[in-house]
């Protein structure tokens, strides 16, 4: 049998946390009860409708399990599902397990259980560093504890991540580098680094739809999004997407199965799915609502309830808006492989007038921004695929 080219992974989506953070847009809820029996039967019965509709003959390169807050899964939960994916597909014997976690004390005990389970990387959503924009963006954890979790996490996984919210209100520039630098002491090989952004929905939304100023301006945003750039290269750790920074060979492999657009399962709710069938992609969204996915599951074997066949010319168009977001960009000569020449991909023109602004590196081979391109990564993503429109 040939190994085929593209890595496959699978996402498991938690839909639960203690409570709801007010910037926080993710499919996550708060429950009073939760049934994990039922979950794991569902989970499990979903990931076989996965694996005889989409996995025949493949191996996962990567599992992940993402929220919501996947820390309160019970280790049991998390151990049932690997060992139905190495059953279904099997897996890679260097195969990436991630799994987020939030920095609470309760959840730190969790580590070593997750651990034996099978996860070998965790992303630690610490936030801040500072107690007091932790209270703002309404966390659980202090500073300190998120520091003990670290610590705790750093004993237990080889490959750690933490994730940080920055350009929020009242927030200076030196105010972030020096919480910056303490992270960066904190000696991590990979780092999340995002900006805070107003979600349709949430608590922050209603406040700034009132008035309430939650985020730095713009400009404040832009000289933060530099000097995060010019730190974390200094230090080792150079960005490898937009918001992602790692030290070389510590890249998240899951996110970067993404961003590659290469192949992926999800299951849980509200979980997406890509499948490549040559140059046609088939798309997967589940029932984002817990119970309702419970119940489709338990009623039909799966939860699927968007299903979307692209044809070559979406999948370009995805391959060019994800890869775009990678500081590598994109390999050309394999698109061309697989697509076609590239004045059938993408505008010439608008590539032309891109790379003459300084927004597009200029190298035949791979398609790729700049640092001032990745400022405006959509007008520079649109204008390249305004022929495919
Ligand atoms: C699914 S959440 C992480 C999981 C975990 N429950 C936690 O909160 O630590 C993924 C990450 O997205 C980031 N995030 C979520 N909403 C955001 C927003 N509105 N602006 C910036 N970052 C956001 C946070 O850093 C968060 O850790
Ligand atoms: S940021 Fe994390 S803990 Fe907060 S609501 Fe979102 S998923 Fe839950």
């Amino acid at each position: 049998m040939t190994t085929p080219a593209r890595r496959l992974a699978l996402y498991i989506h938690w839909p639960f946390c203690r409570a709801k953070c007010p910037y926080c847009d993710f499919n996550s809820h708060v429950a009073a009860e939760i049934d994990h029996t039922r979950f794991a039967d569902a989970y499990r019965r979903e990931l076989e409708y996965m694996a005889q509709a989409y996995g025949a003959g493949r191996r996962l390169d990567s599992i992940f399990f993402g929220g919501g807050t996947p820390s309160l899964m019970p280790a049991w939960l998390v151990e049932g599902i690997i060992a139905d994916a190495d059953r279904l597909f099997g897996l890679a014997p260097d195969i990436e397990i991630t799994a987020e976690a939030n920095p609470t004390s309760a959840e730190a005990e969790t580590f070593t259980g997750f651990r034996a389970a099978g996860v070998n990387r965790l992303s630690l959503g610490v936030q801040s560093l500072r107690d007091e924009a932790l209270a703002f963006l309404g966390r659980e954890h202090s500073a300190q504890e998120a520091l003990a979790a670290l610590r705790t996490a750093k004993q237990t996984f080889d490959r750690l991540s933490i994730d940080l919210i920055y350009a929020r209100q009242d927030q200076q520039l030196a105010d972030w580098t020096g919480e910056l630098q303490m992270a960066l002491d904190l000696g991590l090989d990979h780092m999340s680094l995002y900006q805070l952004t107003i979600e349709p929905g949430t608590g922050f939304y209603t406040r700034a739809r009132r008035g309430d100023i939650l985020t730095a301006d713009d400009g404040l945003a832009a000289d933060m999004y530099a000097e995060t750039n010019r730190l974390m290269r200094a230090a080792g750790l150079p960005a490898y997407e937009i918001s992602n920074h790692a030290r070389p060979g510590f890249e998240c492999r899951h996110n970067m199965i993404y961003w590659q657009a290469e192949d992926w399962i999800g299951i849980g709710p509200g979980a997406h799915g890509r499948i490549s069938n040559g140059t046609n992609r088939t798309g997967t969204a589940t029932r984002r609502s817990p119970s309702g996915w419970l119940d489709a599951v338990e009623a039909g074997g799966h939860a699927v309830e968007t299903l979307i066949e692209d044809g070559p010319g979406d999948a370009v168009a995805e391959r060019l808006m994800m890869g775009l977001r990678l500081s590598d960009g994109i390999d050309m000569l394999a698109l061309e492989a697989a697509y076609g020449d590239r004045s059938r991909l993408i505008d010439m023109s608008a590539y032309d007038q891109l790379v003459e602004a300084g927004l597009l590196t200029a190298d035949p081979d791979r398609l790729c921004v700049t640092e001032g391109g990745r400022l405006l990564l959509n007008q520079v993503t649109s204008a390249l695929l305004a022929r495919l429109g």
